[in-house]
């Protein structure tokens, strides 16, 4: 197995903090690491290492951590043009994998444009559509799987379950089958495998995700010719069709394998991370029972208010790597030309400076989408505003449908579980078991 590019392993041997540099910067000396935190709770240790101050350099990673919000900001404004993405240090045969002319692959001024063009699209005007006709039945139909039963596994029969189908939703993909979305997802695991959050997988891992690769495209090739020439118009139009409508805009050789590697890297992008949000949430809806009341409190505001605290105390995502594309300052540490930075994003979100109270959810925040669970800079997540969507609908639904959902007693108690990816797990329930909707 070798390293994902991004991942800098303690046996690299550049990149050594100078006693100089120890000397200027007490967070050169930082004696607190993140490594061995996988499964706990790494909240505390982050506040640790802040106090050597806002940026540390860690030994295991052999890079600098940024911890603070305003830090992570300022670095992520570096992004793209003196930062690089992990993807730009991958092999041929990653890059072909992961497919060469979709947003992930994508640098300098075109990435600009396809993503200008991607956030656009999930604007409200873009994405509001979906919300009713599409996420919420979504929603409702995923909770009348279990609603007559009592019981429910949350994480395996509800927030697993969400948000691929909403993909397919947002791209008029069919997800009412479950055996066609069974197959994506199926297929989506050796990829996942092989550019998992702290390595990329050796040969034989390689093989499997490069057939995976291709099973994915046949998969979706059906539905993408379809829509070809579908000229679909407006805001009403499901992504694929936008894709095929603007794309000759964003590229003149725009063809089959920008729409098709395009809603591939959607499908990753949006699946894991909003299956483990959905989860976060969920564990705080049942663990901390007075949320419930406060919601209600603050009236149309509170369930999403809710939603982004959990994703700033629990944004499954913890750390983005870059790299240096030349000599450049940061929060006043000269990261050398392909040293590394981490924008520590987890402990960002919870920086005292930022936030009064940080390790509280405080429903009624000055600015509560002012966190960087979704990144923030050039290649900030196109897709939030579906994320969120999707959490809403799901707290609303289950709030309304299971008022007395708590946890099982029986069952194992949620634990904050991953390294760079969180969030709880298992989330085992109960209800009073109601009647599926009409
Ligand atoms: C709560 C769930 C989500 C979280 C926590 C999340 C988080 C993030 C973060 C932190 C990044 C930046 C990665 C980096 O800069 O290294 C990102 C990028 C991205 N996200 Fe999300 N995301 C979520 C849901 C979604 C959804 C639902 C979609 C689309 C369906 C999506 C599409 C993308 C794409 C395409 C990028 C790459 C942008 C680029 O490279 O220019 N994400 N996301």
């Amino acid at each position: 197995m070798h390293r994902r590019p991004d991942e800098v392993s303690i046996e690299d041997e550049d990149h050594i903090v100078s006693a100089e540099l120890s000397k200027e910067f007490p967070g050169a000396r930082c004696p607190y690491t993140v490594k061995g935190l996988e499964g706990l709770d790494p909240y505390p240790h982050y506040d640790r290492m802040r106090e050597y101050g806002d940026i540390v350099w860690y030994e295991g990673m052999k890079a600098w951590l940024v911890l603070t919000a305003d830090g992570c900001r300022r670095m992520m404004q570096n992004d793209v043009s003196r930062l690089r993405f992990w993807t730009a240090d991958l092999s041929d045969e990653a890059k072909e994998i992961q497919g060469r002319r979709g947003l992930k692959l994508a640098t300098g001024e075109y990435h600009y444009k396809l993503h200008s063009w991607w956030v656009r699209q999930f604007a409200a005007t873009g994405i509001e559509p979906f919300r009713e006709p599409g996420i919420r039945p979504l929603v409702h139909n995923l909770i009348d799987r279990f609603i007559e039963r009592g019981k429910v596994d949350l994480i395996e029969e509800f927030a697993a379950l969400l948000p691929v189908r909403a993909v397919c939703v947002i791209m008029g993909l069919p997800w009412q089958d479950d055996a066609w979305v069974d197959k994506c997802f199926q297929t989506m695991k050796p990829i996942e495998q092989f550019f998992n959050y702290s390595s990329v997988g050796g040969d034989d891992i390689m093989q499997a995700a490069r057939a995976a690769a291709n099973k994915m495209n046949q998969t979706l090739m059906p539905f993408v010719e379809a829509r070809r020439n579908a000229g679909g118009a407006g805001d009403g139009a499901d992504m694929i069709t936008r894709l095929w409508r603007d794309g000759p805009g964003l590229r003149s050789d725009w063809n089959t394998e920008d729409v098709v590697t395009n809603v591939r890297h959607l499908f990753f992008a949006g699946s894991e991370t909003t299956v483990h949000s959905l989860a976060s949430a969920l564990n705080v809806l049942l663990t901390q029972p007075e949320i419930k009341e406060q919601i209600r409190a603050v009236g149309d505001k509170g369930i999403p208010n809710f939603i982004e605290e959990v994703m700033r105390l629990y944004g499954p995502v913890q750390f983005r790597s870059r790299k240096a594309n030349e000599d450049i300052k940061i929060e006043g540490v000269l990261i050398p030309k392909d040293g590394a930075v981490v924008s520590a994003q987890g402990a960002a979100n919870r920086d005292p400076k930022k936030y009064p109270n940080p390790n509280a959810i405080d429903l009624n925040r000055r600015a509560p989408r002012d966190h960087i669970a979704f990144n923030t800079g050039p290649r900030t997540c196109v897709g939030a505003s579906l994320a969120r969507m999707e959490m809403q609908e799901a707290a609303k639904a289950l709030l309304e449908r299971l008022p007395d959902l708590r946890l099982d007693p029986q069952a194992p108690r949620p634990t904050l579980q991953g390294f760079q990816l969180r969030a709880f797990a298992p989330i085992k329930a109960l209800f009073t078991p109601g009647r599926k909707s009409g």
